[in-house]
């Protein structure tokens, strides 16, 4: 089968890699922002373009007869790809646009779970003065202040982690005001977070093993937010943290949104849907839903996979996945991204690396490519997160220690990563946190 692919970060070559991993079969066309060295070694044809440029996308995969089309990120779901290449006859995974609001817009998604799912919510306001705003800070104590369109993960202020005062949340919110005359405000949340991504098919949703994703620049979640700097699974498929009825609560949230949305834009949802929660003393609530998968998070579910990924996505574009077909290694996985050494800060740093792609896995991991490019010279950072490890495992626990003891093999000077991610402490720590919330709440 001719498959397209649109992106060309790390998540993008987690799933060309599982897209490919049959050998002589399929081919692969990438339409990305920029030449992904990883992708390229298994695409047939790739190109470089704007994500919002969904003419440019339909032309290029038609123009070389593609009949699948995977789109990573979230720019030309919103944009209408998925509607775009569809009414050209491709097979796509990934929502409609109109579907695509629930990350497009975060009053959307509010709205939408106000008034159909009902489950997962809290309080929050459309906000577009000071006086309203304040009255909401007044009712609820602790806010979240967001823009209401995409912030990469890195827009939202939070009250007791970013700042402190209610003064401080004004000027915030003055600001927004002034850039966008509009906000979204949310009553500060309290536990611990976690990604459950699931394939969404045939009106129905097919989870994946839950990851938890570390956002915060440096050890011990300090520094700025990242858009993630690592992540892990382990092999049961759920958190250390999570009770059985917290994950009932996130897939029955997700099944109902996925109804909701779908009666309300008249279309099947085809794709990834992915919710990002967080399970509090009195349940788990929705922080954001994503309309794709999530980066670090994809890299270690596409390489927990154990299916035929060409025809699996086959049979979620053509609405026909059958739930009980979905098949994961049973195994923990840790994924960490290695960052230019001012990342997040700076977007324009560039180095060249060298990765000794050999060595890493003779110690039993592989590495992904996202935000590099190969030049003469070497490989050049781009900026933002150049290169994921990622490593299968029995024992998370071990597998970090694992990972860590190779990475002071093999790391370059120049970029870094976070050492606690999987770590058996921090774990220790977050069961531990959960325990005394829900202490707390009896
Ligand atoms: P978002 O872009 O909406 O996913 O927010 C980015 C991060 O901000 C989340 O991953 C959380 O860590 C934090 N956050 C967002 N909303 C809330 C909230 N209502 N309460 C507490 N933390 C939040
Ligand atoms: N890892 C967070 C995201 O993909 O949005």
């Amino acid at each position: 089968m001719k498959i397209g692919l649109v992106g060309s970060g790390g998540r993008e070559h987690a799933i060309a890699k599982t897209l490919m991993k049959i050998p002589n079969r399929d081919s692969l066309f990438v339409y990305g922002s920029h030449h992904n060295p990883g992708i390229e070694r298994v695409a047939k044809s790739s190109k470089v373009g704007d994500f919002r440029d969904v003419e440019r996308i339909g032309d290029f995969f038609s123009s070389n007869g593609v009949e699948l089309v995977v789109i990573g990120p979230e720019v030309p779901l919103i944009a209408g790809a998925s509607d775009h290449l569809r009414s050209n006859g491709m097979k796509v995974i990934g929502p409609t646009r109109a579907q695509a609001q629930l990350e497009g817009s975060k009053i959307f998604m509010r709205d939408l779970m106000k008034r159909r799912v009902k489950k997962g919510t809290l309080a929050w306001r459309e906000v577009r003065d000071v006086a309203s705003a304040r009255d909401f800070i007044a009712e609820v104590g602790q806010v979240a202040v967001k823009p209401v369109g995409l912030t990469g993960g890195k827009g939202v202020w939070v009250m007791g982690v970013h700042f402190d005062t209610v003064d401080a949340a004004l000027e915030k919110v003055e600001y927004l005001i002034q850039t966008d005359g509009i906000l979204l405000l949310e009553e500060r949340l309290i536990g611990e977070e976690f990604s459950r991504m699931a394939f969404v098919s045939n009106n129905t949703i097919s989870p994946m093993p839950v990851a938890q994703d570390f956002k915060y620049a440096y050890d011990g979640d300090q520094g700025g937010m990242t858009g993630g700097m690592g992540s892990y699974t382990m092999a049961d498929g759920s958190m250390p943290f999570l009770n059985k009825d917290d994950l009932e609560q996130a897939d029955a949230i997700l099944q109902e949104t996925v109804t909701a949305i779908e009666e309300e834009t008249g279309e099947d949802y085809r794709g990834f849907l992915y919710g990002q929660f967080m399970a509090t003393a009195d349940g788990v609530r929705v922080i954001e839903y994503n309309v794709r998968l999530g980066d670090p998070e994809a890299i270690n579910v596409m390489a927990l996979l154990n299916m035929d990924t060409a025809i699996l996505f086959e049979e979620i574009a053509e609405g026909i996945l059958k739930k009980e077909e979905i098949n994961f290694f049973h195994q923990a996985s840790i994924c960490k991204y290695l960052v230019p050494s001012a990342y997040p800060a700076s977007s324009k740093e560039q180095a060249v690396i060298e990765i000794n792609e050999k060595e890493i896995e003779e110690a039993g991991f592989s590495v992904i490519y996202a935000s590099v490019a190969q030049k003469d010279i070497g490989l050049e950072t781009l900026g933002s997160r150049a290169v994921a490890l990622i490593g299968l495992g029995e024992n998370v626990f071990e597998l970090s220690d694992k990972m860590e003891e190779m990475l002071k093999q093999v790391e370059p000077p120049t970029i870094r990563h976070r050492k606690d991610i999987g770590d058996e402490r921090v774990i220790r720590a977050k069961i531990q946190k959960m325990k005394e919330l829900r202490g707390m709440s009896s």
